[in-house]
């Protein structure tokens, strides 16, 4: 019997929908005064958790954050404001989308900065495992992030099936180095 419980709540996506704004300070910056990438990434793992508690609302970890293109850099003393919701809900796994922009406060121009996908699994109290609840798109827009999205579960799945053969194969070739006399 599977020990993962069965979740019979529908949410919607704007249910889950979640906002952070942040100023970048000193700390926040390279030696050009430039957001760090990393930081860009926390804020962004940060928001993205957000929307999926709001839809599972259980313990959640990242199992995935997808490649990110930053567009452009973004200055000491701007404001960052990330928006995130839940794409589609899988089994107990979530796919959220995070995208971000700066707002420079003296003129107030708003440029996107960066946009994420990111993977989250439902986990409960005890570490197993939990069902989320099924995710209901919409929008005309909501509807095409969620058909989106299985395309990119199936594209991160056979990506992971094609590391995972590429680990294999240069373990088998180093353990054949390593015997021979
Ligand atoms: C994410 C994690 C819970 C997956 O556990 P697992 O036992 O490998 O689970 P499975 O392979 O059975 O997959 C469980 C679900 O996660 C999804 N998943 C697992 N690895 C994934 C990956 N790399 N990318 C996207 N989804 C992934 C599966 O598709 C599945 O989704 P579904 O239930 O909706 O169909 C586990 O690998 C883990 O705890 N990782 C560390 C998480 C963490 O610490 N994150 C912080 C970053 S440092």
């Amino acid at each position: 019997m599977s020990s993962i419980q069965t979740n019979p709540v529908v949410r919607t996506v704007a249910s889950t929908q979640s906002e952070m704004t942040e100023i970048i300070l000193p700390n926040d910056t390279n030696t050009l005064g430039n957001l760090l990438g990393g930081r860009l990434m926390h804020f962004i793992d940060l928001t993205g958790a957000m929307a999926a508690y709001r839809h599972s609302r259980t313990n959640v970890v990242t199992a995935a954050m997808d490649h990110i293109d930053f567009v452009r850099p973004v200055h000491l003393g701007d404001l960052v404001t990330l928006k995130s919701s839940v794409n589609r809900a899988f089994s107990t796994s979530m796919e959220v989308g995070v995208k971000v922009w700066a707002e420079n406060t003296r003129t107030g121009a708003i440029a996107h900065v960066a946009s994420a996908y990111l993977v989250f699994v439902a986990i409960d109290n005890e570490g197993h495992r939990q069902q989320v609840p099924q995710l209901l798109p919409e929008t005309p827009s909501e509807i095409r992030r969620y058909e989106d999205a299985l395309r990119r579960r199936e594209h991160r799945e056979a990506e992971s099936a094609r590391r995972k053969e590429a680990r294999l194969a240069t373990t088998e070739k180093e353990h054949a180095a390593n015997i021979e006399p």
